[in-house]
């Protein structure tokens, strides 16, 4: 990737004040983009984007509802973008169980509404819309997913998502000149990495007892998950952007995965490899009732269109992601009045991967 190519592009983020909004405001604008953002206020206390004032680095922060879309329109026509990403969403599987109808008009009539604002703002030239490795119907018989895999779910969130897809696939076909502006939808697998502090992830409560001296509650110790960085797809989305507002862009519309395939990490282990990095002396204790919902015992993905069209790939191991991730929440609890220095470090942990991969 050229750096030089988001040098002055203007970029409107939605859900820019969550986990991957933030560490995509503070790259984009480490990379010379103009940004703008449109999201909720932060849920968590703390979280990345109060914390480190991610505000300072925006053209326009919008705190406003995805539903509402006279507001989302109104801001996008105030920013005047090229580059839209798609992030705002409800994201959790577990609160798509506690507050199904919220996370269907969320995450469908907020695709919807993006899609609407992209028809009537004429300077859109490219936008990524950011679903999830969930959009695949998942029956557990050990395959990996590719792009032309059947879509479906067995939970609220994955079929919303899986809807996102749909929707924004026959809304382009129907309404949008793919002459003058290219769209693209895009699955990742379960980041991790600084700055998360959501509820029901494993990261946030290994932190929190390693900071507070607490014992660490873990459920299903042996599940494997596919743990990648935040850098890997947002990276991804990055270099995926580039190319849409290239000559040939119209070849890198449609649906893209960015996720792991290889899976080789317990909840266990993680948990084990956190305390070591902390040097905590939490025990960890795991924990017998479990909530009743639908889990896969495996999910992984199939990026071979991503690593031939892109040059993307996973590059981090698992417990490098991990390291990375522990090494952030480190600095930041080291730091809490210095968000200068948090900054920074975020900032070296994204120039480090640059230097790793090998599609910059
Ligand atoms: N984090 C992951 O592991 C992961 C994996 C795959 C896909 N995703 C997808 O990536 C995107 C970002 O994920 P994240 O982990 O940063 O999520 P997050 O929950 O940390 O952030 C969600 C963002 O969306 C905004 N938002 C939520 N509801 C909104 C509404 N009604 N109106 C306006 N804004 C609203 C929030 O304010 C926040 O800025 C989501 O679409 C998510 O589904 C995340």
């Amino acid at each position: 990737m050229k750096n030089s190519f988001w040098k002055n592009k203007k970029v409107f983020i939605t859900g820019h004040t969550g986990f991957k909004g933030s560490w995509l405001v503070l790259i984009l604008n480490h990379l010379g983009a103009k940004v703008s953002g449109y999201a909720l206020n932060p849920i968590s206390k703390p979280n990345f984007f109060d914390n480190l004032k991610l505000s300072k680095f925006l053209e326009n922060d919008f705190r406003a509802d995805i539903k509402n879309f006279s507001k989302l329109n109104k801001a996008i026509k105030k920013s005047k973008p090229n580059i839209i990403f798609h992030l705002a969403a409800q994201s959790s599987v577990l609160v798509s169980y506690k507050n199904p109808e919220d996370t269907i008009k969320t995450n469908i009539i907020g695709t919807f509404n993006l899609l609407k604002a992209i028809k009537f703002n004429k300077n859109v030239k490219s936008a990524i819309i950011v679903t999830t490795d969930k959009v695949y119907l998942n029956e557990d018989k050990k395959i990996n997913f590719d792009e032309n895999s059947k879509l479906g779910g067995h939970d609220i969130y994955s079929s919303s998502k899986a809807c996102c897809e749909i929707v924004t696939e026959s809304f382009v076909k129907s309404f949008i000149d793919r002459d003058k502006c290219k769209i693209a939808t895009v699955r990742s697998g379960n980041c991790i990495g600084g700055g998360d502090w959501t509820e029901d992830r494993i990261i946030k409560d290994c932190i929190e007892a390693f900071i507070h001296k607490k014992s660490l509650l873990i459920r299903s110790p042996n599940s494997t998950r596919p743990w990648q960085h935040v850098l890997e797809p947002i990276c991804g989305y990055l270099k995926l952007a580039e190319k849409l507002l290239s000559k040939n862009g119209i070849k890198f519309t449609g649906s893209w995965n960015f996720g792991p395939s290889k899976i080789n990490l317990s909840v266990l282990n993680l948990a084990k490899l956190g305390k070591k990095i902390f040097n905590s002396e939490s025990k960890i204790i795991i924990e017998k009732k479990s909530i009743k919902k639908h889990e896969a015992k495996y999910l992984s993905l199939d990026s071979k269109k991503s690593l031939k069209y892109l040059k993307w790939k996973v590059y981090l191991k698992p417990e490098v992601s991990l390291k990375l991730t522990f090494d952030w929440f480190k600095i930041f609890y080291a730091n809490r009045k210095n968000s200068k220095k948090v900054i920074e470090f975020t900032i070296s942990q994204f120039e480090n991967f640059k230097k790793v991969i090998k599609y910059f």
